[in-house]
């Protein structure tokens, strides 16, 4: 959602905090602003537009801002108040002597706003953010910090603030409640940043703020404290990305690169995770002891996360014999779910700052279950607050939708299906070498995939101006269809439905026409006749088929006139090779019609609120 970038040190600010805000587009975002600290006269000077960050840039060739050293920029993605210019961050208190850029929420912001209207304090913009300046001014004594301080106990929500005052032009303060935020440390110059890419071009040493924490940075050193006011040494991260992780490396899009990242992400997890035929599941946090005590399993997630752990059902399930329900995190909070001790409640998310799946593990926390998170960002909130982590590292996933980190949560859960199998005595020696085997010939089958995409891009670009679209899968790739409906809503904007194949006869058939295509799994299972005959009730109502099929199944070509084929791999394991033609269906479809890939309209790529 919303990204900031602060920077304090001996250079010029502006290019840098512009620049580095580019870097954080992928976050999602409607506007954007900068707000500095002029090195002339020590004043406050901020600029902000709606729109993209060129915006920003057409403004500031007209209404440059002055040489500087110190300040924040912003992206944000609305929330209260419109996209508009007025709303975009940042926001000054009215006597222009604190600039504050915000992430997150102010939940109580409307009865601030009331009793800061009632001193007298005027305000121009519909956000929650804009009371922070005004409370910080009204506590202010000529402390910066005690003023801050004072400001932020008042507050409400989920919060990442960057601050800067012209009484304290020396100064940059930061903020971390719920949202994320972190420090970066240079050479006579230190950043404030919503995430760690943006930052990485000028430094890799990284201070991960926690929860109720104040960061307060000048040029050569970070202070660091607890709300409480104590002072606190906070552990200092070298962080090993390539820059060239957050590039496009030749690819017109990051969805097309990570789309393509995907044989060596999982190639990776197999490498460092089997290792001579053992699983090294590092990171677990819980002995086999512990696992073994376990009668049931609670997925939570959301989007795509959830959709890998429906995958992970069925292998939990089929392998170990342990029940799993899945759910979404923003059900499961505010039900009461049935959770004991011997739950292991399983939280996936690619960002790990997810707001709703961060309330469904705190919850599940309360009623005493083991937290058990997969995850794809290192230190992250989520990490924080798990009894054990299982990284995915499938690298920084840039694009808005998610395709890396999807089949890297996929792989993940298989192997821990394979690791609560083995505790639970539920798998013989030998199908347990089979399945190792067959999971790390995947890699090579990615290439195959990869390698014929051109037939998928075609059908794709034929299928482009289909209003409708609707995706079929079975049992294990009943997920499958789910993900391949999201992936083509949220880049293409086509209304597209995932539905369970046995279920279209309960409903979904009243869609079918000339006017929809309708993409089905129809890939070599115990099923497979019962999708065909899905298949031939489609085509009789002329629906337009574009099946996904195992390579050397001739029969299908009967029954649709499009089809892709996936190589042949275990029937557990067709979710991972059906998700690359479901992302690139999405893809080509979305080019074709000129949507933004990337940076699909309304969504982010970290949804840090509820
Ligand atoms: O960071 P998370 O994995 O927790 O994010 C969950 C969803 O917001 C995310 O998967 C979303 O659905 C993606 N845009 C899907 O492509």
């Amino acid at each position: 959602m919303c990204g900031i970038i602060g920077y304090i040190g001996k250079k010029q600010a502006a290019p840098i905090l512009i620049e580095s805000l580019r870097k954080l587009e992928y976050r999602g975002y409607d506007s954007s602003g900068i707000g500095v600290i002029s090195s002339a006269d020590g004043k406050i000077v901020f600029r902000k537009n709606k729109g993209k960050i060129n915006a920003l840039c057409n403004l500031l060739k007209f209404s440059p801002l002055p040489k500087t050293t110190c300040g924040v920029s912003h992206t944000r993605w609305a929330t209260h108040g419109a996209p508009n210019r007025i709303n975009s961050h940042p926001h000054v208190d009215e006597s222009g002597q604190f600039l504050v850029v915000h992430n997150g929420i102010i939940e109580n912001y409307e009865v601030l706003k009331d009793s800061l209207i009632k001193k007298g304090h005027k305000f121009l913009s519909q956000t929650d953010t804009e009371v922070v300046p005004h409370l910080i001014q009204e506590y202010y004594k000529g402390d910066f910090l005690e003023a801050v301080k004072k400001a932020i106990s008042k507050l409400k929500g989920a919060f990442a603030l960057g601050i800067i005052s012209s009484n304290h032009p020396d100064v940059l303060i930061a903020v971390r409640v719920g949202s994320p935020l972190i420090v970066g440390l240079g050479k006579d110059e230190n950043f404030i940043a919503s995430d760690v890419p943006a930052i990485l071009e000028h430094t890799r040493r990284i201070i991960y703020l926690k929860d109720e924490q104040i960061a307060v940075l000048t040029k050569e050193r970070v202070d660091v404290f607890n709300f409480d006011g104590t002072k606190v040494k906070p552990q200092v991260h070298n962080v090993e990305f390539k820059v060239d992780c957050v590039e496009k490396q030749g690819f017109a899009h990051f969805m097309l690169k990570e789309v393509h990242e995907q044989p060596q992400v999982i190639q990776h997890m197999i490498n460092t995770r089997i290792v001579r035929n053992q699983l090294k599941l590092d990171g677990i946090g819980l002995s086999d002891k512990q696992l073994k005590r376990i009668n049931n399993v609670v997925i939570v997630a959301c989007g795509t996360a959830y959709h890998a752990g429906m995958v992970g059902r069925y292998a939990i399930e089929l392998l170990a014999n342990v029940p799993v329900a899945v759910e979404l995190s923003s059900e499961f909070r505010y039900r009461k779910p049935i959770i004991s001790n011997k739950s292991l409640v399983i939280a996936i998310s690619q960002s790990g700052e997810t707001a709703d799946t961060l309330a469904a593990v705190r919850e599940a926390k309360k009623r005493g279950a083991k937290i058990l998170s997969i995850c794809n960002v290192l230190g992250s909130s989520l990490s924080r607050e798990s009894e054990g982590v299982l990284y995915t590292h499938a690298g920084p996933e840039i694009g808005v939708a998610s395709t890396k980190a999807y089949t890297a949560q996929i792989c993940m859960l298989y192997l821990l299906s394979l690791k609560l199998s083995l505790v639970h005595g539920t798998i013989r020696s030998g199908e347990f070498k089979y399945l190792v085997k067959k999971l790390k010939e995947i890699p090579a089958l990615y290439h195959q995939i990869l390698k014929d995409k051109s037939n998928i891009a075609s059908i794709a670009k034929r299928s482009s101006h289909f209003g409708c679209f609707l995706f079929l899968g079975r049992n294990i790739n009943y997920p499958s269809a789910l993900e391949g409906a999201l992936k083509l809503k949220e880049i293409s904007y086509i209304p597209a439905e995932g539905y369970a194949a046995g279920e279209m006869k309960h409903g979904p058939i009243a869609l079918i026409d000339e006017y929809r295509a309708v993409v089905c799994v129809a890939t070599e299972s115990d099923i497979y006749d019962k999708m065909i005959s899905n298949i031939q009730e489609i085509r009789s109502r002329r629906g337009k088929v574009i099946a996904i099929a195992t390579a050397g199944d001739e029969q299908i070509k009967n029954h649709a006139a499009n089809v892709i084929y996936v190589p042949k791999t275990e029937q557990l394991f067709t979710p991972l090779t059906v998700a690359i033609p479901m992302q690139l269906i999405a893809y080509y479809i979305a080019v074709k019609r000129g949507c933004d890939v990337d940076q699909p309209r309304n969504l982010a790529k970290s949804v840090t609120v509820e």
